[in-house]
């Protein structure tokens, strides 16, 4: 059975997940940033795509635990794109790279994953629960990642933290980037709670759909 998925990212007011330039902005609060560690922590896996990597450079773990405790991090990386500098590589947890079949990078890491001509996401989260017993993953960004799972139809809970700040501007990235849906239909959600949280609100939704 494929992992329970958890996306979670925080926006602006007004739907952005950073600037123009891709760099990361501070959206979340102190709370946030709290409830964002706790949560980390309740995880077999972190996932981000490489996008992400190359922006933020990440450290993905969680203070205060160590690499047995930590969650797994997993990196979406078609081509490799990943510098051996990234701090996903720093040693602190294990990290698994997920790369298509085609590519032959290799990194100082637990595991990787090579996918078919595309990375087959239910394939790739078939294997990491059966090689190595991941139940649960939460998928922290970017908007092309996050879409991807959506448009999978992969996705078990979502929530975003709302700040209270403006960013702006026509190509910053958004929670759910790609393509977008064919016929504009989306993904129908279900509205489960919504928490303040400083000066921001934490919503949380569920597919109205659940997994078959
Ligand atoms: N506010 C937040 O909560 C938050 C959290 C995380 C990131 N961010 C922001 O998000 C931005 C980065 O987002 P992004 O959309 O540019 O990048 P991203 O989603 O981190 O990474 C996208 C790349 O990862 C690979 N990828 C992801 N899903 C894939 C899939 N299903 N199949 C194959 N490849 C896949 C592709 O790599 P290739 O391009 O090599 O094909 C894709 O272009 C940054 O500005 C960062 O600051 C914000």
């Amino acid at each position: 059975m494929r992992p329970f998925i958890h996306v979670n990212c925080a926006m602006s007011a007004d739907g952005k997940i950073a600037g123009t330039d891709r760099k990361q902005v501070k959206i979340s609060t102190e709370e946030d940033m709290l409830r964002v560690r706790e949560l980390r922590s309740r995880y077999d896996a972190i996932l981000v795509g490489v996008g992400t990597v190359v922006s933020d450079d990440p450290h993905l773990t969680v203070k205060g635990l160590d690499y047995d405790t930590n969650p797994i991090r997993i990196v979406l990386d078609p081509d490799g794109r990943t510098p051996d500098s990234a701090r996903v590589l720093d040693g602190l947890a294990p990290t698994v790279m997920v790369t298509r079949g085609g590519c032959t990078r290799e990194w100082d890491c637990e595991e990787i994953v090579r996918s078919g001509d595309a990375i087959d996401l239910n394939g790739v989260l078939e294997q990491l629960a059966e090689d190595i017993g991941i139940e649960s993953i939460l998928v922290e960004g970017g908007g092309e990642t996050i879409s991807s799972f959506f448009r999978a139809g992969l996705v078990d809970r979502y929530s975003v933290f709302v700040g209270g700040l403006v960013i702006g501007g026509r190509d910053s990235p958004t929670p759910a980037d790609g393509d977008g849906w064919i016929g504009g239909t989306g993904v129908r959600l279900a509205l489960k709670g919504s928490e303040v949280l400083g000066n921001g609100v934490l919503l949380t939704f569920e597919p109205e759909r659940p997994r078959p």
